[in-house]
């Protein structure tokens, strides 16, 4: 039975890539929850729905959102329809920190989190996945970077999806994120206190899932090593 390995941080700080690559190389699977509250996000926004805790809770009951894995990564599902380019356009990414603070949304896709992750083998990454979804998860990382390489990153990110937008103006949106995500009442964006802080500023995509794997191998061993 594998293990779970929680990777939390903030937008931009290089997760669901490295969670990629970590699961790839463990044959593990990988979720990223931050998809999961995307696509309700995106389901309001399309319905035109207020983001009140009680309209949501109306909402999340009636769709259905679905985790894929497919060769080019994960793609997300919204009522049988692949949606994974539509979830990360400006306009669900501006709504997605006020929808996710909903306690209605978040108790209905952290239910489905760890319904998917209980027998282990597995990479979630999202912002309290290490404090509330698998708080007993063997190995937990809170990722960081410097605001400007995050902004950087995510900047040429969307470049390469074809979406034209300035350095400038994704630093402050993914500011205003962190601050909502952080200062929210319900599961906030924040360390575990018994997690492993990795600052990737100056790591490459490579560098970083080493680390995360070398963690991940060295629990794997003292495992098999106290079940014997
Ligand atoms: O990829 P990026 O860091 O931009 O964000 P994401 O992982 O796609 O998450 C989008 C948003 O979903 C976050 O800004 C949070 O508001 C929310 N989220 C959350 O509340 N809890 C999670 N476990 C994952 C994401």
């Amino acid at each position: 039975m594998g293990i779970i390995i929680a990777l939390d941080g903030p937008a931009g700080s290089g997760k669901s890539t490295t969670a990629r690559m970590v699961a790839d190389q463990l044959g593990y699977i990988y979720i990223d929850t931050g998809a999961m509250y995307r696509a309700v996000t995106l389901a309001a926004v399309r319905r035109g729905i207020e983001f009140t805790n009680r309209a949501l809770g109306v909402l999340v009951k009636t769709i259905h959102i679905q985790l894929e894995q497919s060769p080019n990564g994960q793609r997300t599902l919204l009522d049988g329809i692949d949606v994974s380019r539509e979830i990360r356009m400006p306009e669900v990414t501006k709504h997605v920190s006020e929808v996710s603070a909903s306690p209605e949304v978040r108790e209905a896709m952290v239910k489905e989190q760890r319904r998917i992750g209980k027998l282990g083998g597995v990479v979630m990454d999202g912002r309290d996945i290490g404090t509330v979804v698998f708080p007993n998860a063997e190995l937990k990382v809170f990722m960081t970077a410097s605001i400007d390489v995050r902004a950087k990153r995510r900047t040429e990110e969307l470049h390469g999806k074809g979406i034209e937008t300035s350095t400038k103006a994704i630093e402050q949106e993914i500011q205003e994120r962190d601050s909502l995500d952080s200062n929210r009442a319900t599961s906030p964006l924040k360390q575990a206190p018994d997690s492993r802080i990795l600052d990737t500023t100056s790591l490459t995509l490579e560098q970083q899932s080493e680390i995360i794997k070398s963690w991940a191998l060295e629990i794997i061993q003292n495992k098999k090593i106290n079940i014997r």
